[in-house]
């Protein structure tokens, strides 16, 4: 099983890409987990662009997150929701509505900030935004408060009960990914 991870942040340190990263030591068995890193090349969504010969980073998104059997979404809050970068590639990968990359897939949704709060706004808009685009959003956030200091200078994670709900996220995630493709 394959399960790709999208950032929200575009910043090179991110705090929120380095969740991802633990996710994939994290994996559980048979499950591999893969970064995702084409936010920051899509256009502003502009449903003029969106005919039948769309983008080219567009085409790439469709087919990354089409093909992924699930996918964990990392989201810091700016100004009290998601990223406009985030929601900007969900936009996208919400169309064409009835063969959209987004529809049925399985997602979950976990974020980091460097307040107190660890983006449960953003996280709580992120669940809500990805469940109207058709996605099945599996399981609870996992807000990551103080995110400055819960990773070492190589961006691995120092917390071990943090890493344990890490493993919970992708559990969960796996194996209702499993028993949708088993039911299907
Ligand atoms: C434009 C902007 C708005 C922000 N708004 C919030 C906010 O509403 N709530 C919060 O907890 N942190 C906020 N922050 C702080 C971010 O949570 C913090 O910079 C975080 O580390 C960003 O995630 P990253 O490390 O993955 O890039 C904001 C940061 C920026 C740049």
């Amino acid at each position: 099983m394959r399960i790709l991870a999208v950032s929200g942040s575009l910043r090179a340190d991110s705090h929120n890409t380095s969740l991802l990263r633990a996710a994939i030591d994290e994996a559980p068995e048979g499950v591999e987990v893969e970064l995702w890193e084409g936010i920051g090349e899509l256009p502003v969504y502009d449903q003029d662009l969106d005919d039948d010969d769309p983008p080219e980073a567009v085409r790439r998104l469709r087919e990354a997150w089409g093909s992924a059997d699930a996918i964990l979404f990392a989201t810091p809050e700016y100004n009290g929701s998601v990223p406009g970068g985030l929601k900007n590639a969900i936009d996208w990968a919400s169309r064409p509505r009835l063969e959209a990359a987004l529809v049925n897939k399985n997602v979950a949704v976990i974020g980091s900030s460097t307040g107190q709060f660890g983006a449960m706004w953003a996280q709580a808009d992120l669940k809500r935004i990805l469940g109207l685009t058709g996605a099945r959003v599996v399981g609870e956030e996992l807000p990551v408060m103080r995110a400055h200091e819960k990773f070492d200078a190589e961006g691995r994670l120092l917390d071990g009960k943090l890493a344990e709900r890490l493993r919970l996220v992708l559990d969960t995630l796996a194996a209702e990914t499993a028993a949708v493709e088993l039911a299907a």
